[in-house]
């Protein structure tokens, strides 16, 4: 029987922090893991050690600092980046060792210029030297969307049989589609000798726009770890958006999984990352972009005004946003300009609106939004409402 609590693997210091042009230093790292933690991710994948000694200092900083999350260290299936990777774990009070190799054909053939056999022979000593530094490992197969899921399986007995306690279905290039990738987790649940003492976890990248699509089929079907970063930034077209997961699972508790997050901190983060990072989030992202909760079009906010349950699925209280917005815009219609001038204190008569209305559209039709200051001066030059 399979828990109903779906683990948050939060990779934005490592996968997140492969954005172009993105550099983060340690002490920026520091308060983003500390965040990340009073967030209520269960791991934190801090990042790459052996790639520079400035990664190493931040991972072993991280694993210094995390009080609650397992802190989390990536290695190729190489010794040396699996003994640099444990130093720099070695603080940590859970510590987690994620090494992994390629298992596509492509990558079998093109990276490693090897072979099946000879790439399942490295995952397993991969797996077993990690295992002499710690007792939690995570194996990942890089491109497993596009491996065979014959070989998969086979892959996975392997990694399971020398110790590991979690494995990675990684669809590393966007390529799945949503039915494709939960049909392979469902595959790996049904075909894999051993696959209850892992976990199975989902790290989908959004080249196809389909990454919270494939994480969320993948836990539908049996995985019980997603990996995911903060406003979705990453490789190429980034990962799975922790929100969107989080929100997804939240709103819909009929499919009784749940995750440890407390979601009202789910705004703040994401401006934080995207401050440090200095990378924009677009308006209309879900769940943290500044649109998320703006409403503009007359009729939408006519049915808002009447009750927000017309047009919002999510309170935005439960995600940190203070409350929803009516954008004035010359789509706008009485309802949402009434409402607006009432909150500066104006209370209209059906005789006043009408007039300000025309008033106010004329005016919308030359700007953007029509902010407060806008409203006030409109209705003050208007004659009926001298
Ligand atoms: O996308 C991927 O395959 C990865 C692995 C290194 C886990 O990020
Ligand atoms: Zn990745």
């Amino acid at each position: 029987m399979l828990d109903k609590n779906v683990q948050i693997f939060d990779t934005t210091l490592r996968d997140g922090e492969q954005v172009p042009g993105c550099k983060l230093n340690t002490e920026q790292k520091l308060i983003i893991a500390e965040q990340l933690d009073l967030l209520g991710v269960d791991v934190i994948e801090a990042g790459f050690p052996v790639s520079s000694p400035g990664d190493f200092k931040s991972v072993e900083a991280i694993s210094k600092l995390i009080k609650h999350a397992t802190v989390c260290g990536l290695t190729r299936s190489v010794e040396n980046d699996i003994k640099v990777a444990a130093e720099a774990l070695k603080y940590a009070k859970k510590p987690r060792i994620h090494t992994g190799i390629g298992t596509s054909d492509s990558h079998i053939k093109f990276k490693f210029k090897s072979n099946q056999e000879e790439i399942l022979k490295r995952a397993f000593e991969a797996v077993k030297y990690a295992k002499s530094f710690v007792e939690d490992v995570e194996f990942y197969a890089e491109d497993a969307g596009r491996t065979d899921n014959e070989y998969l399986a086979r892959v996975c007995e392997t990694v399971i049989k020398a110790g590991a306690t979690v494995l990675n279905i990684p669809d590393t290039t966007g390529y799945c589609l949503p039915h494709e990738y939960g049909a392979k987790i469902k595959y790996l649940r049904e075909n894999v000798r051993g696959i209850e003492k892992a976990v199975l976890s989902c790290h989908c990248h959004n080249d196809l726009g389909l990454a919270t699509a494939n994480s969320i089929e993948g836990v539908i079907n049996g995985a019980r770890q997603i990996e995911c970063t903060i406003n979705g930034i990453g490789e190429r077209a980034g990962n799975t958006a922790l929100e969107e997961v989080v929100m997804i699972l939240k709103q819909h508790p009929y499919l009784k999984l749940d995750t440890n997050i407390k979601t009202e901190m789910l705004y703040g983060i994401s401006h934080l990352v995207s401050d440090s990072m200095g990378i924009y989030t677009q308006p209309n992202k879900a769940i943290v972009g500044a649109n998320a909760f703006a409403h503009s079009s007359g009729i939408h906010q006519d049915g808002v005004i009447k009750n927000r349950e017309t047009y919002e699925i999510i309170d935005p209280k439960d995600v940190g946003v203070t409350e929803s917005s009516i954008v004035l815009t010359a789509r706008s219609g009485r309802a949402a300009l009434a409402y607006r001038a009432k909150n500066i204190g104006y209370e209209l008569t059906k005789l006043q609106l009408d007039e300000i209305y025309s008033n106010f559209l004329d005016f919308a039709d030359k700007k953007k939004e029509v902010d407060d200051s806008d409203i006030h001066q409109i209705i003050e030059s208007s004659i009926v409402y001298k």
